[in-house]
């Protein structure tokens, strides 16, 4: 009876279908390539030391990652439901029980918490869109880039409406639904950004210090390696991949049959890793050449690549192009991020798809004030691991999402039997073999050991 709840639900999705294998793949690449990989990356591996933590987030990212993110398309694909009904349908049906739809309503939480900071952010890059137009950065130096930066974060005002701004379009998308909203944003926008980003690496290697950027991202000082930058490499590659909260199993449930997740898999990793490296190899030397420290936090991507562009020939139309881009990144994440959680309300309240985006949108655009005002009103306001917005981050990424991670893989590995995701994966022999034991063994246990020894 329960089987055959699935098993109805398994030819095409409640809300529709991608229209191809393509079409999926951007999508994936779409929600995972975003501030993740050119805000986020270079400064937490900034903060962290450099070289150590950018191998750790490598060998994280094989081991883990792709194990994980296979796990969560088989898992939606065959569920074929929002990330809380999949996961309790297939419990019960794999003769477990229907609770582990726990890791989908926890990983919703987290999508609606870490958009809550991810839209202010995307509200600094659309302000910055409108920084490069008006022509402040040419030929700036590093003293008039920070204070442009410190005076924008520092009016709540300005970034409250750069994030209300933010979450209107995200809404507007999302409320539109699957294939109208996303696939044709995609196509031109992670390639565009790939020129873009070698465009900027070119200038970094003009400035003379590429290779100290090399070096720091490359060399590593195992010895300044400790717990936490590794669970930290961890989270970063839990959340430039967009897994362990369910929005790629939420995509999945979209995807045709005959679609090969292995191979969607490896495409949107090698997408997003790469854009990642690019980043960082095009920042570091710009914070070099220009006296600014690695460790800069949250401000490093927006203190950086001003100088660069006010710097360069056409700065003005680059820069601009770059914002809007990475504008536009930071939105097809968005997309990814409420997913689950407006897939969920749709099927379980049966509300439209309009109002469930209105309700989530607007709940996270009121829990984003506190990262609003985390940069400025409220900036002396520390606990824990530092700021509101420090905290909302420490936990989704460094807890929530390993541990929606550590739990999809037991699921597809251990809970779901062989039969079942050999169907899903399409594959048999060696490769399926090997994504068995990454799933049954090394990604568990791996995340498992990083957070025993990071909360030690
Ligand atoms: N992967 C996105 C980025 O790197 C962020 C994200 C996390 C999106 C989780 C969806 C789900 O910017």
């Amino acid at each position: 009876m329960l089987s055959n709840q699935a098993g109805d639900a398994r030819r095409s999705s409640l809300h529709g279908n991608w229209s191809s294998r393509m079409a999926f793949i951007l999508a994936v690449t779409g929600s995972a390539v975003g501030l993740g990989n050119i805000w986020k990356f270079p400064y937490v591996a900034g903060q962290n030391g450099g070289g150590a933590f950018v191998l750790v987030y490598l060998v994280c990212v094989v081991l883990i990652g792709m194990p994980v993110m296979m796990s969560e398309i088989l898992i939606g694909r065959r569920g074929r439901r929002n990330p809380v009904r999949t996961m309790e349908l297939l419990g019960r049906e794999e003769g477990s029980t229907g609770r582990w739809r726990l890791v989908g309503g926890v990983g919703g939480l987290a999508g609606i918490l870490i958009l809550s900071y991810y839209s202010v952010v995307a509200g600094w890059t659309l302000a910055y869109t409108l920084k490069s137009v008006s022509g402040v950065f040419s030929g700036a130096g590093p003293e008039q880039v920070g204070a442009q930066f410190d005076s924008f974060v520092g009016d709540w005002r300005l970034v409250g409406l750069a994030h209300t701004i933010f979450m209107g379009l995200s809404i507007f998308v999302v409320a539109r639904g699957v294939e109208r909203g996303l696939e044709q944003a995609v196509r031109f926008m992670v390639p565009a950004l790939l020129v873009l980003m070698l465009v900027l690496l070119g200038y970094s290697i003009s400035t003379g210090y590429f290779a100290q950027g090399v070096v720091f991202m490359f060399t590593p000082d195992f010895e300044r390696l400790t717990w936490g930058s590794v669970l930290a490499a961890l989270g970063q590659a839990f959340f430039t991949l967009s897994i362990g909260m369910g929005a790629v199993m939420a995509y999945g449930a979209y995807l045709p049959e005959e679609t090969s997740i292995t191979g969607a898999s490896a495409a949107v990793v090698t997408a997003d890793t790469s854009i990642a490296i690019l980043a960082g190899l095009a920042i570091f030397p710009l914070v070099f050449a220009n006296g600014l420290t690695p460790a800069d936090g949250p401000g490093l991507v927006f203190n950086t690549l001003p100088l660069a562009f006010g710097q360069m020939a056409g700065g003005v139309f680059f820069s601009t192009i770059f914002f809007v881009l990475l504008s536009f990144a930071a939105w097809t994440s968005a997309i990814g991020l409420m997913e689950p959680a407006v897939a969920w309300i749709v099927e379980h309240f049966d509300k439209t798809r309009a109002q469930a985006t209105v309700a989530v949108g607007l709940l996270i655009w009121f829990v984003g004030f506190g990262s609003v005002l985390s940069f400025n009103v409220l900036s002396d306001f520390e606990f824990l691991a530092g700021t509101i917005y420090d905290n909302i981050d420490y936990l989704t990424s460094n807890v929530m999402l390993p541990l929606g991670g550590l739990l999809i893989t037991i699921f597809a590995g251990w809970v779901m039997c062989r039969n079942s995701t050999s169907d899903e994966l399409g594959t048999s022999g060696n490769l399926f073999r090997f994504w068995r034991v990454l799933a049954r063994f090394v990604a568990p246990i791996g995340i498992l050991l990083v957070l025993i020894n990071a909360v030690r």
